[in-house]
């Protein structure tokens, strides 16, 4: 801030304060120290007043808070630049050695949480290293793991898979055997601390309008099983060379997936997250699909990520965990 902008704040501040008690103080003067039943000689909509003293208790609460007022500017900072008497906490960053991220001493909400939030590494940074040097399978046995990775989940993860980490429309379900990068431990891990991105190009202009629906009809046939609805007006025969031609290349010859890709198995509908009727495969074939999920290093950093990993996998591998 610079020095007249402090100068005004602490000048209006502290003038409103001066000013409160002036009144306060200069209407107590004049008033009647005996209640009445005498009345101040106004009326409105028929009400009228008795010129009674204000309460004492209520005089004094006024007080109070003018008191707690000025203690509270001179501890805490509020006035301008003056940074509160409170004394600077003394505690120094352990990784960047320095006191508070601005550089600066003295009371901050930001100060304030950076403390909290280097005691709770304190506490739990031990924990969290001592399972980020087990292996993800081990640590996903563990029942104070689980309850750490459940949580960190609930507030970081839920909000796109759900609480239950069974999916939604366009998050995939982390409960079951259907991985659209992989499932092995290690590969849930780099999932989640790089983050993925699904990219599955728009086949609408290379195939055609006809040749979405044939495809669709393929896959929804042959791939599902299931029958066309009548009006579909598609050749599932022309749709399979379609299929050998265009879609293999990312989702396998026989459509089961490619991890590496992210190209999902499209053999299974119950896994499918952009929907497996006849219409919503079309949508996904003509105008592409692109999934992302975002990395989690900067935030949560490997030790979180590790307890993350371990708790993903141990919702797909319940009978191990439980060993
Ligand atoms: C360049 C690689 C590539 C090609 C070619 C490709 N896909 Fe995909 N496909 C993907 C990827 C990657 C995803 C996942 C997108 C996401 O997660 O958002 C995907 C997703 C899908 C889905 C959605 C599955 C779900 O979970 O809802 C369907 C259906 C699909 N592809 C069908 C096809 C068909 C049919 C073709 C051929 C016409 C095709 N794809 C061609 C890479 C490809
Ligand atoms: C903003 C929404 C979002 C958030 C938050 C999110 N994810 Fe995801 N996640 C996705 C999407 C979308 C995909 C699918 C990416 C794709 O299309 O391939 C995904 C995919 C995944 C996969 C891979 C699934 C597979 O089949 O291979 C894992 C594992 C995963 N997320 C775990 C997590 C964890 C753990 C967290 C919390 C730290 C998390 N996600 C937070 C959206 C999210």
């Amino acid at each position: 801030m610079t020095l007249f902008w402090s100068l005004y704040v602490t000048v209006l501040t502290l003038g409103t304060i001066a000013t409160l008690t002036w009144i306060l103080l200069s209407t107590r003067k004049g008033q009647r120290v005996e209640a009445t039943d005498e009345t101040v000689g106004h009326a409105f909509d028929g009400i009228e007043e008795y010129d009674n003293p204000l309460p004492k208790w209520w005089f004094w609460l006024f007080v109070a808070t003018i008191v707690f007022a000025l203690g509270y500017l001179v501890l805490y900072p509020g006035l301008g630049n003056w940074k509160g008497l409170l004394p600077g906490y003394a505690y120094v960053n352990s990784e960047t050695k320095q006191e508070f991220s601005n550089g600066q001493p003295g009371w901050t909400g930001v100060h304030e949480w950076e403390k909290e939030m280097a005691k709770a590494d304190a506490k739990f940074g031990p924990i969290f290293a001592k399972f980020a040097s087990m292996p993800i399978e081990e640590v996903a046995k563990d029942p104070q793991a689980l309850k750490m990775g459940g949580r960190l989940f609930a507030s970081n993860c839920s909000v796109c898979h759900g609480s239950d980490a069974k999916g939604a429309y366009g998050f995939p379900n982390l409960t079951d055997s259907e991985w659209r990068w992989g499932g092995e431990a290690e590969t849930i891990k780099t999932t989640i601390m790089n983050g993925r991105h699904g990219m599955m190009p728009p086949q609408g202009p290379m195939i055609g309008d006809q040749g979405v629906r044939d495809v669709a009809a393929f896959v929804t046939t042959q791939l599902h099983g299931r029958k066309l609805p009548e009006d579909a007006k598609a050749d599932p025969v022309a749709g399979q060379k379609i299929f050998a031609t265009t879609c293999f290349a990312c989702h396998g010859a026989e459509g089961k997936g490619t991890p590496s890709m992210g190209a999902p198995n499209l053999t299974n509908p119950g896994a499918f997250i952009y929907g497996s009727s006849f219409a919503q495969l079309q949508q996904t074939i003509r105008y592409g699909r692109q999934g992302a999920m975002p990395a989690q290093e900067q935030m949560q950093g490997n030790d979180k990520v590790h307890l993350l990993a371990a708790y993903v996998y141990s919702l797909s591998h319940g009978e191990k965990a439980a060993e």
